[in-house]
């Protein structure tokens, strides 16, 4: 148990599917054949053949001492055409929560992390919303399975990072480039959260059930420069807010720019006990006259507190601010269901977690906290950058697929067994 916290307080670590069991077919698959185009740096392929080898990897979560394991399940691989269940790959899943449990490791079940069936894209694609039925069927296959043993559900991770890249930037699937399909996305998206989370409830009402929302610190890169003043106001508002003002107040207020703005009503209220907040590092954004409706942004590392690998800046100030005015507007218990830094050497991983669980402590006094997943108990595949960052409390060496203990895992294991604190 994590000392200073409360005694049901969740001290895990987060994984995907797609990063790290390898051998799926999805969209992120099909999307990596034209790598060069795409400029991805590695296919995922194998990526850390975990679907053979998690009955190992849980023994890493005992030896860690965690008292819960963040996971999501691959839609394309339990459900590889629509309609036809593949009762095998479901009951793998099965056996991975049995297994948990027996543990004494308490599962936190993602439906949706990034990817699709290729299927869903063709046929229903997100901004129909036919999309909604499919994933329903889908979501209601899973939770009649693992309902009576999950207890903790996220729906979806970061829908407002799945549109921005997949809809918007269109540098992640589908690759749509229109902020106007990217709102019927995610309206969509949030409508099938509510429909799982019905589900959810049918099956199991003493789950507790969330959604996992990226956020950052997002500041002006010259605190001076009104253009850049506004910018860093839009983001902040499109990238941190809409998901949670959606959720506390109702409304999906989408603004992207004056390029397309519309104002849904969503009932989303009671369709979550918790919040699932991501968070990982600040941004500054800077206006751009050559591209004035882009979200332009850099990192550095103005803090002085470093960078990672990918060159985020580390910025723990940044929770504090992003949970205070979470809580303001929710009034809801807050999980960290990510926090993480790519670091090969292992140099800054310590300090990193050990600030960051600092500032829970401090906020846990105004704010009910109940839980912190570490991203990622193993190195995995990082999307567009493929295998190059490290963000592992293990080390993997994708040749042999050997998992070797970064020196954080003991001090990890430490803090998750009371034998140190923050
Ligand atoms: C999150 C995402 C994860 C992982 C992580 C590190 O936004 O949910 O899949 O890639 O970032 O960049």
């Amino acid at each position: 148990m994590l000392k200073g916290f409360h005694k049901d307080f969740l001290f895990g670590v987060a994984t995907s599917a797609y990063q790290i069991e390898g051998g799926n077919q999805n969209d992120w698959s099909e999307w990596e054949k034209q790598a060069n185009i795409k400029g991805i740096k590695t296919s995922c392929g194998q990526a850390t053949d975990h679907w053979n080898r998690y009955e190992n990897d849980f023994l890493l979560l005992k030896e860690l001492g965690v008292n819960a394991y963040r996971f999501s399940l691959e839609w394309s691989r339990i459900e590889p055409k629509p309609g036809e269940i593949n009762q095998t790959a479901l009951q793998r899943y099965r056996d991975m929560v049995l297994l948990l449990k027996k543990l004494g490791i308490e599962p936190v079940v993602t439906l949706h992390h990034f990817t699709n069936p290729l299927w869903l894209h063709t046929d229903f694609p997100w901004h129909t919303e036919k999309s909604i039925e499919r994933f329903a069927k889908y979501a209601e296959k899973v939770i009649s399975t693992l309902s009576p043993e999950v207890k903790y559900w996220i729906t979806i991770n970061e829908p407002v990072v799945f549109i921005l890249l997949g809809y918007i930037d269109g540098g992640n699937p589908p690759g749509f480039k229109d902020s106007k399909l990217a709102f019927y996305a995610l309206k969509n998206l949030l409508l099938a959260h509510k429909k799982a989370s019905e589900i959810i409830r049918h099956y199991s009402p003493e789950a507790r059930i969330g959604i996992a929302h990226n956020m950052m610190k997002i500041s002006p890169a010259r605190i001076f420069n009104p253009l850049d003043l506004y910018l860093t106001k839009h983001a902040d508002r499109f990238y941190n807010w809409m998901l949670v003002d959606a959720f506390a107040y109702n409304i999906l207020n989408y603004r992207f720019f004056s390029v397309f703005r519309k104002r849904e009503k969503l009932e989303l209220k009671n369709t979550i006990d918790f919040l699932g907040i991501n968070y990982y590092t600040r941004m500054h954004f800077k206006f751009d006259l050559l591209k004035p409706f882009h979200l332009s942004f850099f990192s550095f590392d103005k803090s002085k507190n470093g960078l990672s690998d990918m060159r985020w800046e580390i910025y723990p100030e940044g929770l504090e601010s992003v949970l205070n005015r979470v809580y303001e507007k929710l009034h809801l218990p807050i999980i960290i269901t990510e926090n993480g830094i790519a670091d090969r050497e292992d140099q800054k991983r310590i300090k990193f977690i050990t600030d960051h669980l600092k500032v829970l402590k401090r906020c846990q006094k105004n704010i009910p906290l109940d839980g912190y997943f570490y991203w990622s108990l193993l190195d995995n595949y990082e999307w567009l950058l493929g295998f190059e960052p490290r963000f592992g409390l293990y080390e993997v060496d994708y040749q042999t697929f050997e998992r070797k203990k970064r020196k954080v895992a003991d001090y990890f294991a430490k803090l998750a067994k009371g034998e140190s604190k923050v």
